[in-house]
């Protein structure tokens, strides 16, 4: 779609004849796939005998070209109001793959699940046990029956689910006090306070969702395996993480080869209930949308060496603030051991390395903060190839796409009613502070 502005002079014609004969033309046609979005006849400045006449309308470029060739048949001049000034993508959007523009668009993708779910390859350690595989098919059918805006259904975990989960908890809380960044550390304690953190206890996940939508907005959704890192970033950006709500097989507690829901609660919530991380996260997820197999790829690696495998400098000292690493005693380990390579997050270098899934990473990329790697995300956001911008609106919970100039304008306007509430509380606090 298109927005042009076109203005063309017009000897001796009435506005209703000139409406008229578009009409009658092309213009407003359907076949010509052109909507008139405003009309107006005005005398014009060059001549008191002629009349000018705007009109504003949505077309593709061709159709657009032929409707100036029709015009020009009739019209003495023809000005376009710079044409690439409103190109809007829409026509463009054919060609882009298709994303979620509300969150509730989430239900289309959550259930394409690529790995796992239900079945189990045969190295996976609940491959033979066919109470275990029964058991994940249960898990599996809760979440692909889920449905946005739907409570996630409570579980009530056996003993032996439990207990797996207790090995974990216990032995990866031994290292979080020297291993866990600082913002994870004060809101491990808020999660046991409210959402069940304990040794004894799974917590539940709609609790969980609960607590994040106050912390921060984020919210879970339960999902049965591996989604494709298109599926899986686009919920990033409706600030919608999905988790798996299985736990692992229990004949080795410190070991899966697959996300569950020990690494979802342990490695990825307590930093999801932190806002400059949330933030982070979402943008990752936003720019993602709508952009190549390329560059999702590359978004999706930084997001691995990240979100998932991310590392942190405080007070001097590395910090892990990665999911994988704070959901793996070994990995943990390592990791700050002194005797892995650690380079510093950089985007264009990060979304080149090798992700490794089945070993420990060959090297771990450090931030100075989130802040720092938010900043760093969205340089690296703009270098993507992306026919148009995205804005999310939180009050809707949808992205609009700023095709036009009357998007933008809305956002502009929200921005300036920010702003003056900004300038109302420095003039309160200037006042208060006797500046
Ligand atoms: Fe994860």
């Amino acid at each position: 779609m298109l927005s042009n502005k076109l203005d063309g002079p017009r000897r001796g014609r009435s506005f209703d004849s000139i409406n008229k004969s578009y009409e009658e033309k092309q213009l407003n046609n359907e076949d010509s796939q052109v909507k008139l979005l405003h009309i107006e006849s005005r005398k014009s400045r060059r001549r008191n005998s002629e009349l000018e006449v705007l009109v504003d309308c949505d077309s593709d470029r061709e159709t657009l070209k032929d409707i100036v060739q029709l015009l020009r048949k009739q019209t003495s001049i023809i000005t376009m109001d710079s044409p690439d000034k409103f190109w809007t993508p829409a026509n463009d959007l054919a060609e882009v793959p298709w994303f979620p523009k509300k969150i509730s668009d989430l239900d289309k993708s959550a259930c394409r699940v690529l790995m796992y779910g239900s079945d189990l390859d045969a190295d996976h350690p609940g491959f033979k046990d066919n109470i275990y595989r029964k058991r994940r098919k249960y898990f599996a059918d809760l979440a692909m029956s889920y449905k946005h805006g739907e409570p996630i259904p409570r579980v009530e975990f056996t003993e032996e689910e439990v207990k797996t989960w207790g090995v974990v908890f216990r032995e990866l809380n031994k290292l979080y006090p020297t291993h866990a960044c600082r913002e994870y550390l004060n809101n491990l304690p808020l999660l046991t306070q409210f959402c069940g953190y304990r040794e004894d206890n799974i917590p539940q996940l709609e609790d969980v969702s609960t607590f994040l939508r106050e912390r921060t907005g984020f919210t879970i959704r339960p999902v049965a395996g591996y989604l494709s890192p298109r599926d899986f970033l686009a919920g990033l950006a409706f600030r919608v993480f999905h988790c798996t709500q299985y736990v692992r097989h229990s004949s080795d507690p410190l070991y899966t080869p697959e996300p569950d829901t020990c690494h979802e609660l342990l490695g990825h919530v307590p930093l999801l209930a932190e806002p400059s991380f949330a933030q982070f996260s979402q943008e990752l997820g936003l720019a993602s949308l709508g952009a190549s197999d390329d560059a999702v790829q590359k978004l999706a690696t930084c997001y691995f060496f990240t979100v998932e495998f991310g590392l942190c400098k405080q007070e001097g000292s590395l910090r892990a603030y990665g999911a994988g690493l704070l959901s793996s005693i070994s990995e943990l380990k390592h990791s700050l051991s002194g005797s892995a390579k650690i380079l510093s997050f950089e985007p264009n270098v990060t979304c080149k390395q090798e992700c490794l899934i089945t070993t420990f990473q060959d090297v771990y990329f450090v931030s100075e903060s989130f802040e720092e790697a938010k900043f760093r995300m969205r340089e690296f956001a703009k270098t993507i190839q992306r026919p148009f911008s995205l804005r999310y609106n939180p009050y809707t919970q949808s992205v609009c796409v700023l095709k036009d100039m009357p998007s933008i304008n809305d956002v502009v306007e929200e921005l300036r009613h920010e702003l003056d509430i900004v300038g109302d509380a420095l003039c309160r606090l200037s006042a208060h502070l006797g500046v």
